[in-house]
């Protein structure tokens, strides 16, 4: 056995998945146990524990062994009953999944589509809700565009029309301020890859009182948060427990909630985007940014796509973009580990491209 070194000495500047902090690394590669025993019981219990504060909730927050898609899909299967109406936000590639897989489960589901990266209108969105809805999703971080959604303004309106206010976190929790409890979010997703700086592959979900109480009809097992829970309280995860990322995930918990505090983490990510922006040379493109990400447009004539190839042979790997805005951005992410000087050389690398 031996290892690929074409993936040896590249740092992740993109957002998600992000680059591991050392400790992470560690821990996932020296640390192992059987998640049937006494000591990986206490590592569990505050692991659920903190992650409470990271949501900002008091409800139980759960795991999930796959990534922040799953998470989406439980979601929706325990929320919405065959018939059920959802509405969405789709203001991007990622705004668009809450669609499809609603629509694969046969739900009754309309997009209300917004141009992407501009900042939504609300009034749009309440005329819609006067429909009736079951619930309302959206993403809090659109990561296609690097747009910030106004994630607190549309959970008070889902309430105000009864519908529940489902949020894909994927690239805010953990990266943006998104207190889950005190917005009225109902339902909050996270995903490993980004600000909780584990690799891919697990996912992170807390249901409001009002969410959790929804029995809904549709057909689940794997997916059944509801008996997933009753497993966590015993001090378990109903299937195998991906037990070396929770080995690490106490890690980065105990950082970003002891050593750090969530708030001063939080400044971070929000200090690293406006250092990341002041040096590069480009315009951004959301009308709102995220500070998780920064998705920067490129000019006229350029194919970004080749900026990521040339800037990923100097050992930095940042995203170009999906979809309509293939070839015309370049999307740098601002979670996980990296110095100031990782920023530096990321904007230095792109500005070298505009000469
Ligand atoms: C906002 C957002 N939602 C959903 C997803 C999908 O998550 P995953 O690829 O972990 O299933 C991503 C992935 O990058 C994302 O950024």
């Amino acid at each position: 056995m031996s290892v690929d070194h074409r993936f040896a000495n590249k740092k992740l500047m993109t957002p998600g998945p992000v680059s591991l902090p050392d400790s992470v690394k560690y821990s996932l590669g020296h640390s192992e146990c059987h998640h049937r025993t006494k000591e990986f019981e206490e590592v569990l219990a505050r692991v659920f524990q903190n992650l409470k504060s990271v949501f900002q909730t008091q409800q139980h927050c759960y795991m999930l062994s796959s990534t922040g898609t799953g998470a989406m899909e439980a979601a929706l299967v325990h929320c919405l009953s065959p018939g059920d109406k959802l509405l969405t936000i789709n203001a991007g590639k990622f705004g668009e999944r809450w669609g499809k897989i609603a629509k694969a489960y046969g739900f009754q589901c309309d997009d209300l589509d917004f141009p992407w990266g501009e900042s939504l209108d609300l009034n749009k969105v309440e005329e819609a809700l006067q429909k009736g809805y079951k619930a309302l999703a959206f993403q809090a971080c659109e990561t296609s565009t690097g747009s910030l959604l106004p994630s607190k303004d549309l959970a008070a309106l889902a309430n105000q029309y009864s519908a529940l206010s489902i949020c894909d976190g994927i690239t805010a929790l953990g990266a943006v301020d998104l207190p889950m409890d005190d917005w009225g979010l109902d339902v909050v997703v996270g995903g490993s890859q980004k600000a909780f700086m584990l690799p891919t592959g697990m996912s992170f979900i807390s249901l409001s009182q009002k969410a959790e109480a929804v029995q809904s009809s549709t057909p689940k097992y794997y997916w059944d948060l509801l008996a997933e829970k009753k497993s966590n309280l015993s001090g378990q995860t109903r299937w195998s427990t991906p037990n070396h990322f929770v080995l690490a995930l106490d890690i980065v918990l105990d950082y970003v909630l002891n050593e750090v505090g969530l708030k001063k983490h939080l400044q971070s990510i929000i200090d690293r985007a406006e250092f990341f922006r002041s040096q590069v040379k480009l315009e951004l493109y959301p009308q709102n940014p995220s500070p998780s990400l920064s998705c920067l447009k490129t000019p006229a004539g350029v194919a970004s796509g080749e900026w990521v190839k040339a800037i990923a042979d100097q050992g930095y790997v940042i995203m170009g973009g999906q979809d309509q805005l293939k070839n015309k951005v370049l999307r740098i992410g601002h979670m996980g580990a990296m110095t100031k000087e990782d920023l530096q050389n990321t904007a230095d690398l792109i500005n070298k491209q505009l000469s």
